[in-house]
């Protein structure tokens, strides 16, 4: 019989060529206080990992509170005056991370009622906020609108005569926006393209019911139409996709506005963007370079507006991913190492690590992929080929699918991954009763608790 082989590490061009690259960090892909230490510890502001680990345990989200903070301003100066810029909550929440973005000038997008309750629940002005949601209950419709939030997004008829019931009760005026979809098709895992026709999300552009929705918004009492929203997708690297979705939504305004009489027609001007700037995730990938995207798309819009006879309006848009997402890193201990033979004869070696799906099920909805490093040590070992895989049971259970790394990683070691700010904390749950790990911020060489880990007492205190 033929010995077992292990697979060579597989050339793959975002993969780690050598022992030595995987050593290193691609400070792009990872918070920018992220560092190396003389001994081998990584360690992200300052704080080592290692320390992390001990203090809090593991699995672990570490979150660099600079890094948060200074994509929140890089976006605000790039797209000029902090309140255009809205965090999109869903990407990561909690009370703090309101309180930052509050503190940096942002305006926060939600996208349910229990979003909207954490950021008043932190302050957050609800002058600055914007509320999303395809089927928004009265309740939540009711706590937006008593609550003072500035806009809420429109994305069905229904909610139209909903939402003018519920202003009309409470006794004040709500500004409104109708969510378009353009037709615009991204390039991006069709789960997080949103801008497709037959997709639950807003109006159609191309058959006229967007155009009618804001008619609607017009005529029903105690809503005040301000504009159109738009957002074409997530993880998105090809800007053109925004211009062309911006340019479509002019034309309808100017289609409006010819329909409008002129003081409905002078309260709209806000045209919103959405989010989706993609982020890098791989050491291959670069981010959308977020300068770059907003100078483009707001000549374009202005250029735009000309075009078809209308004013400039103010651009709003909504990142998540891109402020969040690079901040943050998830750091496991590695426990079992097994040896699995393929249906080729050849070896692939499971790396097992104290978390998996329940704290990152990107990779299994959306075949997401991360970069992976070993945090306690520089590892010496040759390259081999790898799956890292969570603790649950269930073989999908696969954080990273086809990796090489060194031979040395052995149980105990501690493996970070990179750029899980956004959409794991979020998107967590508790399979297998596997408690929520914490997040733990760092800053100036200090850590602290954000959010706690769960206990088994959290869990058990909910059954009645
Ligand atoms: N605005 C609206 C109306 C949205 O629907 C979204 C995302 C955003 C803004 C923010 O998009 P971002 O800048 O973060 O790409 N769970 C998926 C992502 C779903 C995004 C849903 N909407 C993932 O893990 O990739």
């Amino acid at each position: 019989m033929d010995p077992l082989v292990h697979l060579p590490s597989v050339p793959l061009r975002q993969r780690t060529q050598s022992t030595e690259e995987f050593n290193a960090i691609p400070a792009h892909v990872y918070p920018c206080n992220t560092a190396r230490r003389a001994d081998g510890v990584m360690s992200v502001a300052g704080v080592p990992l290692t320390d992390i680990a001990e203090r809090y345990g593991t699995p672990a989200f570490i979150l660099d509170e600079d890094d948060f903070r200074s994509r929140c301003r890089r976006l605000a100066k790039a797209f000029g005056g902090g309140q255009r810029v809205h965090y999109a909550s869903k990407a990561f929440i909690s009370k703090t991370v309101c309180r930052w973005v509050a503190e940096e000038g942002l305006a926060l997008d939600v996208a349910s009622q229990g979003e909207l309750q954490v950021a008043l629940a932190a302050d957050f002005p609800p002058e600055r906020i914007t509320v999303h949601g395809n089927n928004k209950s009265r309740d939540f419709l009711t706590l937006a609108v008593e609550s003072g939030v500035e806009l809420i997004v429109i994305d069905s008829l229904q909610e139209i005569s909903l939402l003018s019931d519920v202003a009309t009760s409470v006794g004040c005026e709500q500004d409104v926006l109708v969510r378009v979809t353009p037709g615009v098709h991204v390039d991006t895992h069709e789960f997080i393209a949103t801008s497709h026709e037959d997709q639950k999300f807003g109006f159609s552009l191309a058959s006229g019911a967007a155009y009618r929705a804001a008619m609607a918004c017009v005529d029903a009492k105690n809503l005040s139409f301000r504009g159109l929203h738009c957002h074409v997708g997530s993880q998105v690297f090809d800007a053109a996709g925004f211009v062309l979705a911006a340019e479509r939504l002019l034309k309808m305004w100017a289609g409006l506005l010819q329909e409008l009489p002129r003081e409905e027609g002078e309260r709209l001007n806000i045209l919103d963007l959405g989010g989706g700037y993609g982020i890098a995730y791989m050491p291959d990938q670069q981010a959308l370079d977020v300068e770059h995207v907003a100078a483009n798309l707001l000549e374009k819009v202005a250029e735009a507006s000309y075009k078809v006879g209308v004013p400039r309006p103010v651009v709003n848009v909504e990142p998540g991913r891109a402020i969040a997402g690079p901040s943050m890193v998830t750091v496991y201990r590695v426990g079992t190492v097994k040896d699995v033979e393929t249906s080729d004869r050849t070896v692939r070696r499971y790396i097992s690590v104290d978390g998996g799906m329940s704290d990152n099920i990107r990779p299994a909805l959306y075949q997401a992929e991360y970069d992976v490093r070993i945090a306690n040590r520089e590892v010496e070992g040759d390259l081999v080929h790898c799956r890292i895989v969570g603790s649950h049971c269930e073989s999908g259970d696969i954080l990273v699918n086809d990796l090489p790394v060194p031979n040395d990683v052995r149980p105990g070691d501690l493996l970070v991954i990179a750029a899980t700010g956004a959409y794991c904390y979020s998107m967590s749950s508790r399979y297998n009763m596997m408690m929520r790990p914490p997040v733990v911020t760092v800053k100036d060489g200090e850590s602290a608790v954000m959010i706690r880990r769960e206990t088994i007492e959290d869990v058990l205190s909910l059954e009645t």
